[in-house]
């Protein structure tokens, strides 16, 4: 799907471009069965819940919860460039989803007071597409490329001398009557965002002056995060209730709210006025969601990591193919909380199950495998 160009396009009207085409980033939520997925929702629930999502987003630096270090350099970034009365460099954030890539793209355009135009790296399918939409940006400008690591690698090239020397390559006409144009672009910033930095090629990430990585957050942030969103939401919430939400978020803001707002349909249902936590625990346990937070989809993951291939090392497409999952969404959206929960290691033999996850699972660990382990 392309959106075409969007020339300054503010934050309202990209709410409304996200109201009438869906969220860009709600395609790549967990979209496996039954596994609390936005793809599945009727059209006007999405909608609905899109709304929901953009009212929760913080709109500036302040408002942006955790992540302390990112955010100090980043102000000193802004704040530099504002000095300078310059348009920001180019920025680059990467992390795993929901940890708020988006919200912090959104935030860079409202803190310069500038303009974001969003798109996607599969959105921009011709070099042409890129070209009309470089073309209509502004002085100051911000694109904002979601996904950046699929961008096409012919796309990529025109891209390059776009974001070094502000100039657009073009070639005009076909065969021997072809020649070369180049146009100059207006000074611009690229906001690239990427869920898996390590593909991204050399030269595209050496063009970024910013690269900050995003990574999950504590328990004691998510409970702020989820305070604030019970505020705006007017979801009345105990403190042990949201313990107990934090405890089961996977340290990302994006669960957090939605389990949030999932609780709350079943303290409503119940009618119960305010969400305690034997409301929550008993919704949480209802949604599948189990003690350290795995859903459906990565308890099958590590079932089948310890139960089919014996704890590993097996590949990633093997566990992919025995769950029937797409590998890129089990390298996306369940790898990297297994990881940080120390429930798997990667090795280059392949995934590993680690003590942790027998343990989650209810199995003993082989012998052999701890005594391997130990050699
Ligand atoms: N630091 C934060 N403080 C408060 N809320 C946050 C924060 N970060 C993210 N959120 C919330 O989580 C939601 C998801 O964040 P966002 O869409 O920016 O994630 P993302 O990293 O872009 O994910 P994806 O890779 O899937 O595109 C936001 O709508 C926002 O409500
Ligand atoms: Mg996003």
């Amino acid at each position: 799907m392309s959106f075409g160009v969007l020339p300054n396009y503010g934050y309202t009207d990209y709410m409304a471009i996200q109201r009438t085409a869906g969220p860009i980033s709600g395609a790549k939520d967990r979209n496996t069965k039954g596994v609390m997925s936005d793809r599945v929702a009727e059209p006007e629930v999405r909608r609905s819940e899109a709304t929901l999502e953009l009212n929760l987003r913080p709109k500036n630096l302040d408002e942006f919860v955790g992540q302390s270090a990112l955010k100090k350099n980043l102000r000193v970034f802004l704040t530099a460039a504002q000095k300078r009365g310059e348009p920001i460099e180019h920025v680059l954030l990467s992390g795993p989803p929901g940890l708020g890539k988006t919200t912090l793209a959104h935030i860079i355009a409202a803190e310069m007071g500038v303009h974001l135009v969003v798109t996607s790296g599969p959105a921009i399918e011709r070099q042409g597409d890129l070209a009309a939409m470089l073309t209509n940006l502004k002085e100051g400008d911000i694109l904002f490329i979601d996904e950046i690591h699929r961008l096409h690698r012919t796309v990529e090239e025109i891209l390059y001398p776009a974001m070094e020397d502000y100039a657009l390559d073009l070639v005009v006409g076909k065969g021997p009557g072809a020649r070369s144009l180049r146009l100059d672009l207006p000074k611009f910033t690229v906001i690239g965002a990427t869920t898996r930095l390590g593909m991204l090629s050399g030269p595209l990430r050496d063009r970024f002056g910013g690269i900050y990585r995003l990574s999950f957050y504590t328990p004691d942030d998510i409970a702020l995060i989820l305070n604030r969103s019970a505020k705006i939401l007017t979801i009345k919430i105990e403190p042990g209730a949201v313990q107990a939400l934090a405890g089961r978020a996977r340290l990302t803001p994006r669960i957090a709210n939605r389990l949030l707002k999932r609780v709350r349909d079943f303290a409503e249902v119940a009618g119960e006025p305010t969400i305690t936590k034997p409301v929550a625990e008993a919704a949480l346990d209802q949604l599948g969601v189990d003690r350290v937070g795995l859903d459906n989809l990565d308890q099958a993951y590590l079932k089948t990591l310890v139960e089919r291939f014996g704890g590993g090392p097996v590949g990633i497409n093997a566990i992919a193919a025995s769950i029937g999952e797409d590998e890129n969404s089990l390298l996306d959206v369940v790898e990297p909380f297994l990881l940080q929960a120390g429930l798997i290691d990667r090795t280059h033999r392949g995934r590993v199950a680690t003590q942790k996850a027998y343990t989650h699972v209810g199995m003993q660990m082989p012998k052999t495998i701890t005594q391997l382990k130990l050699a």
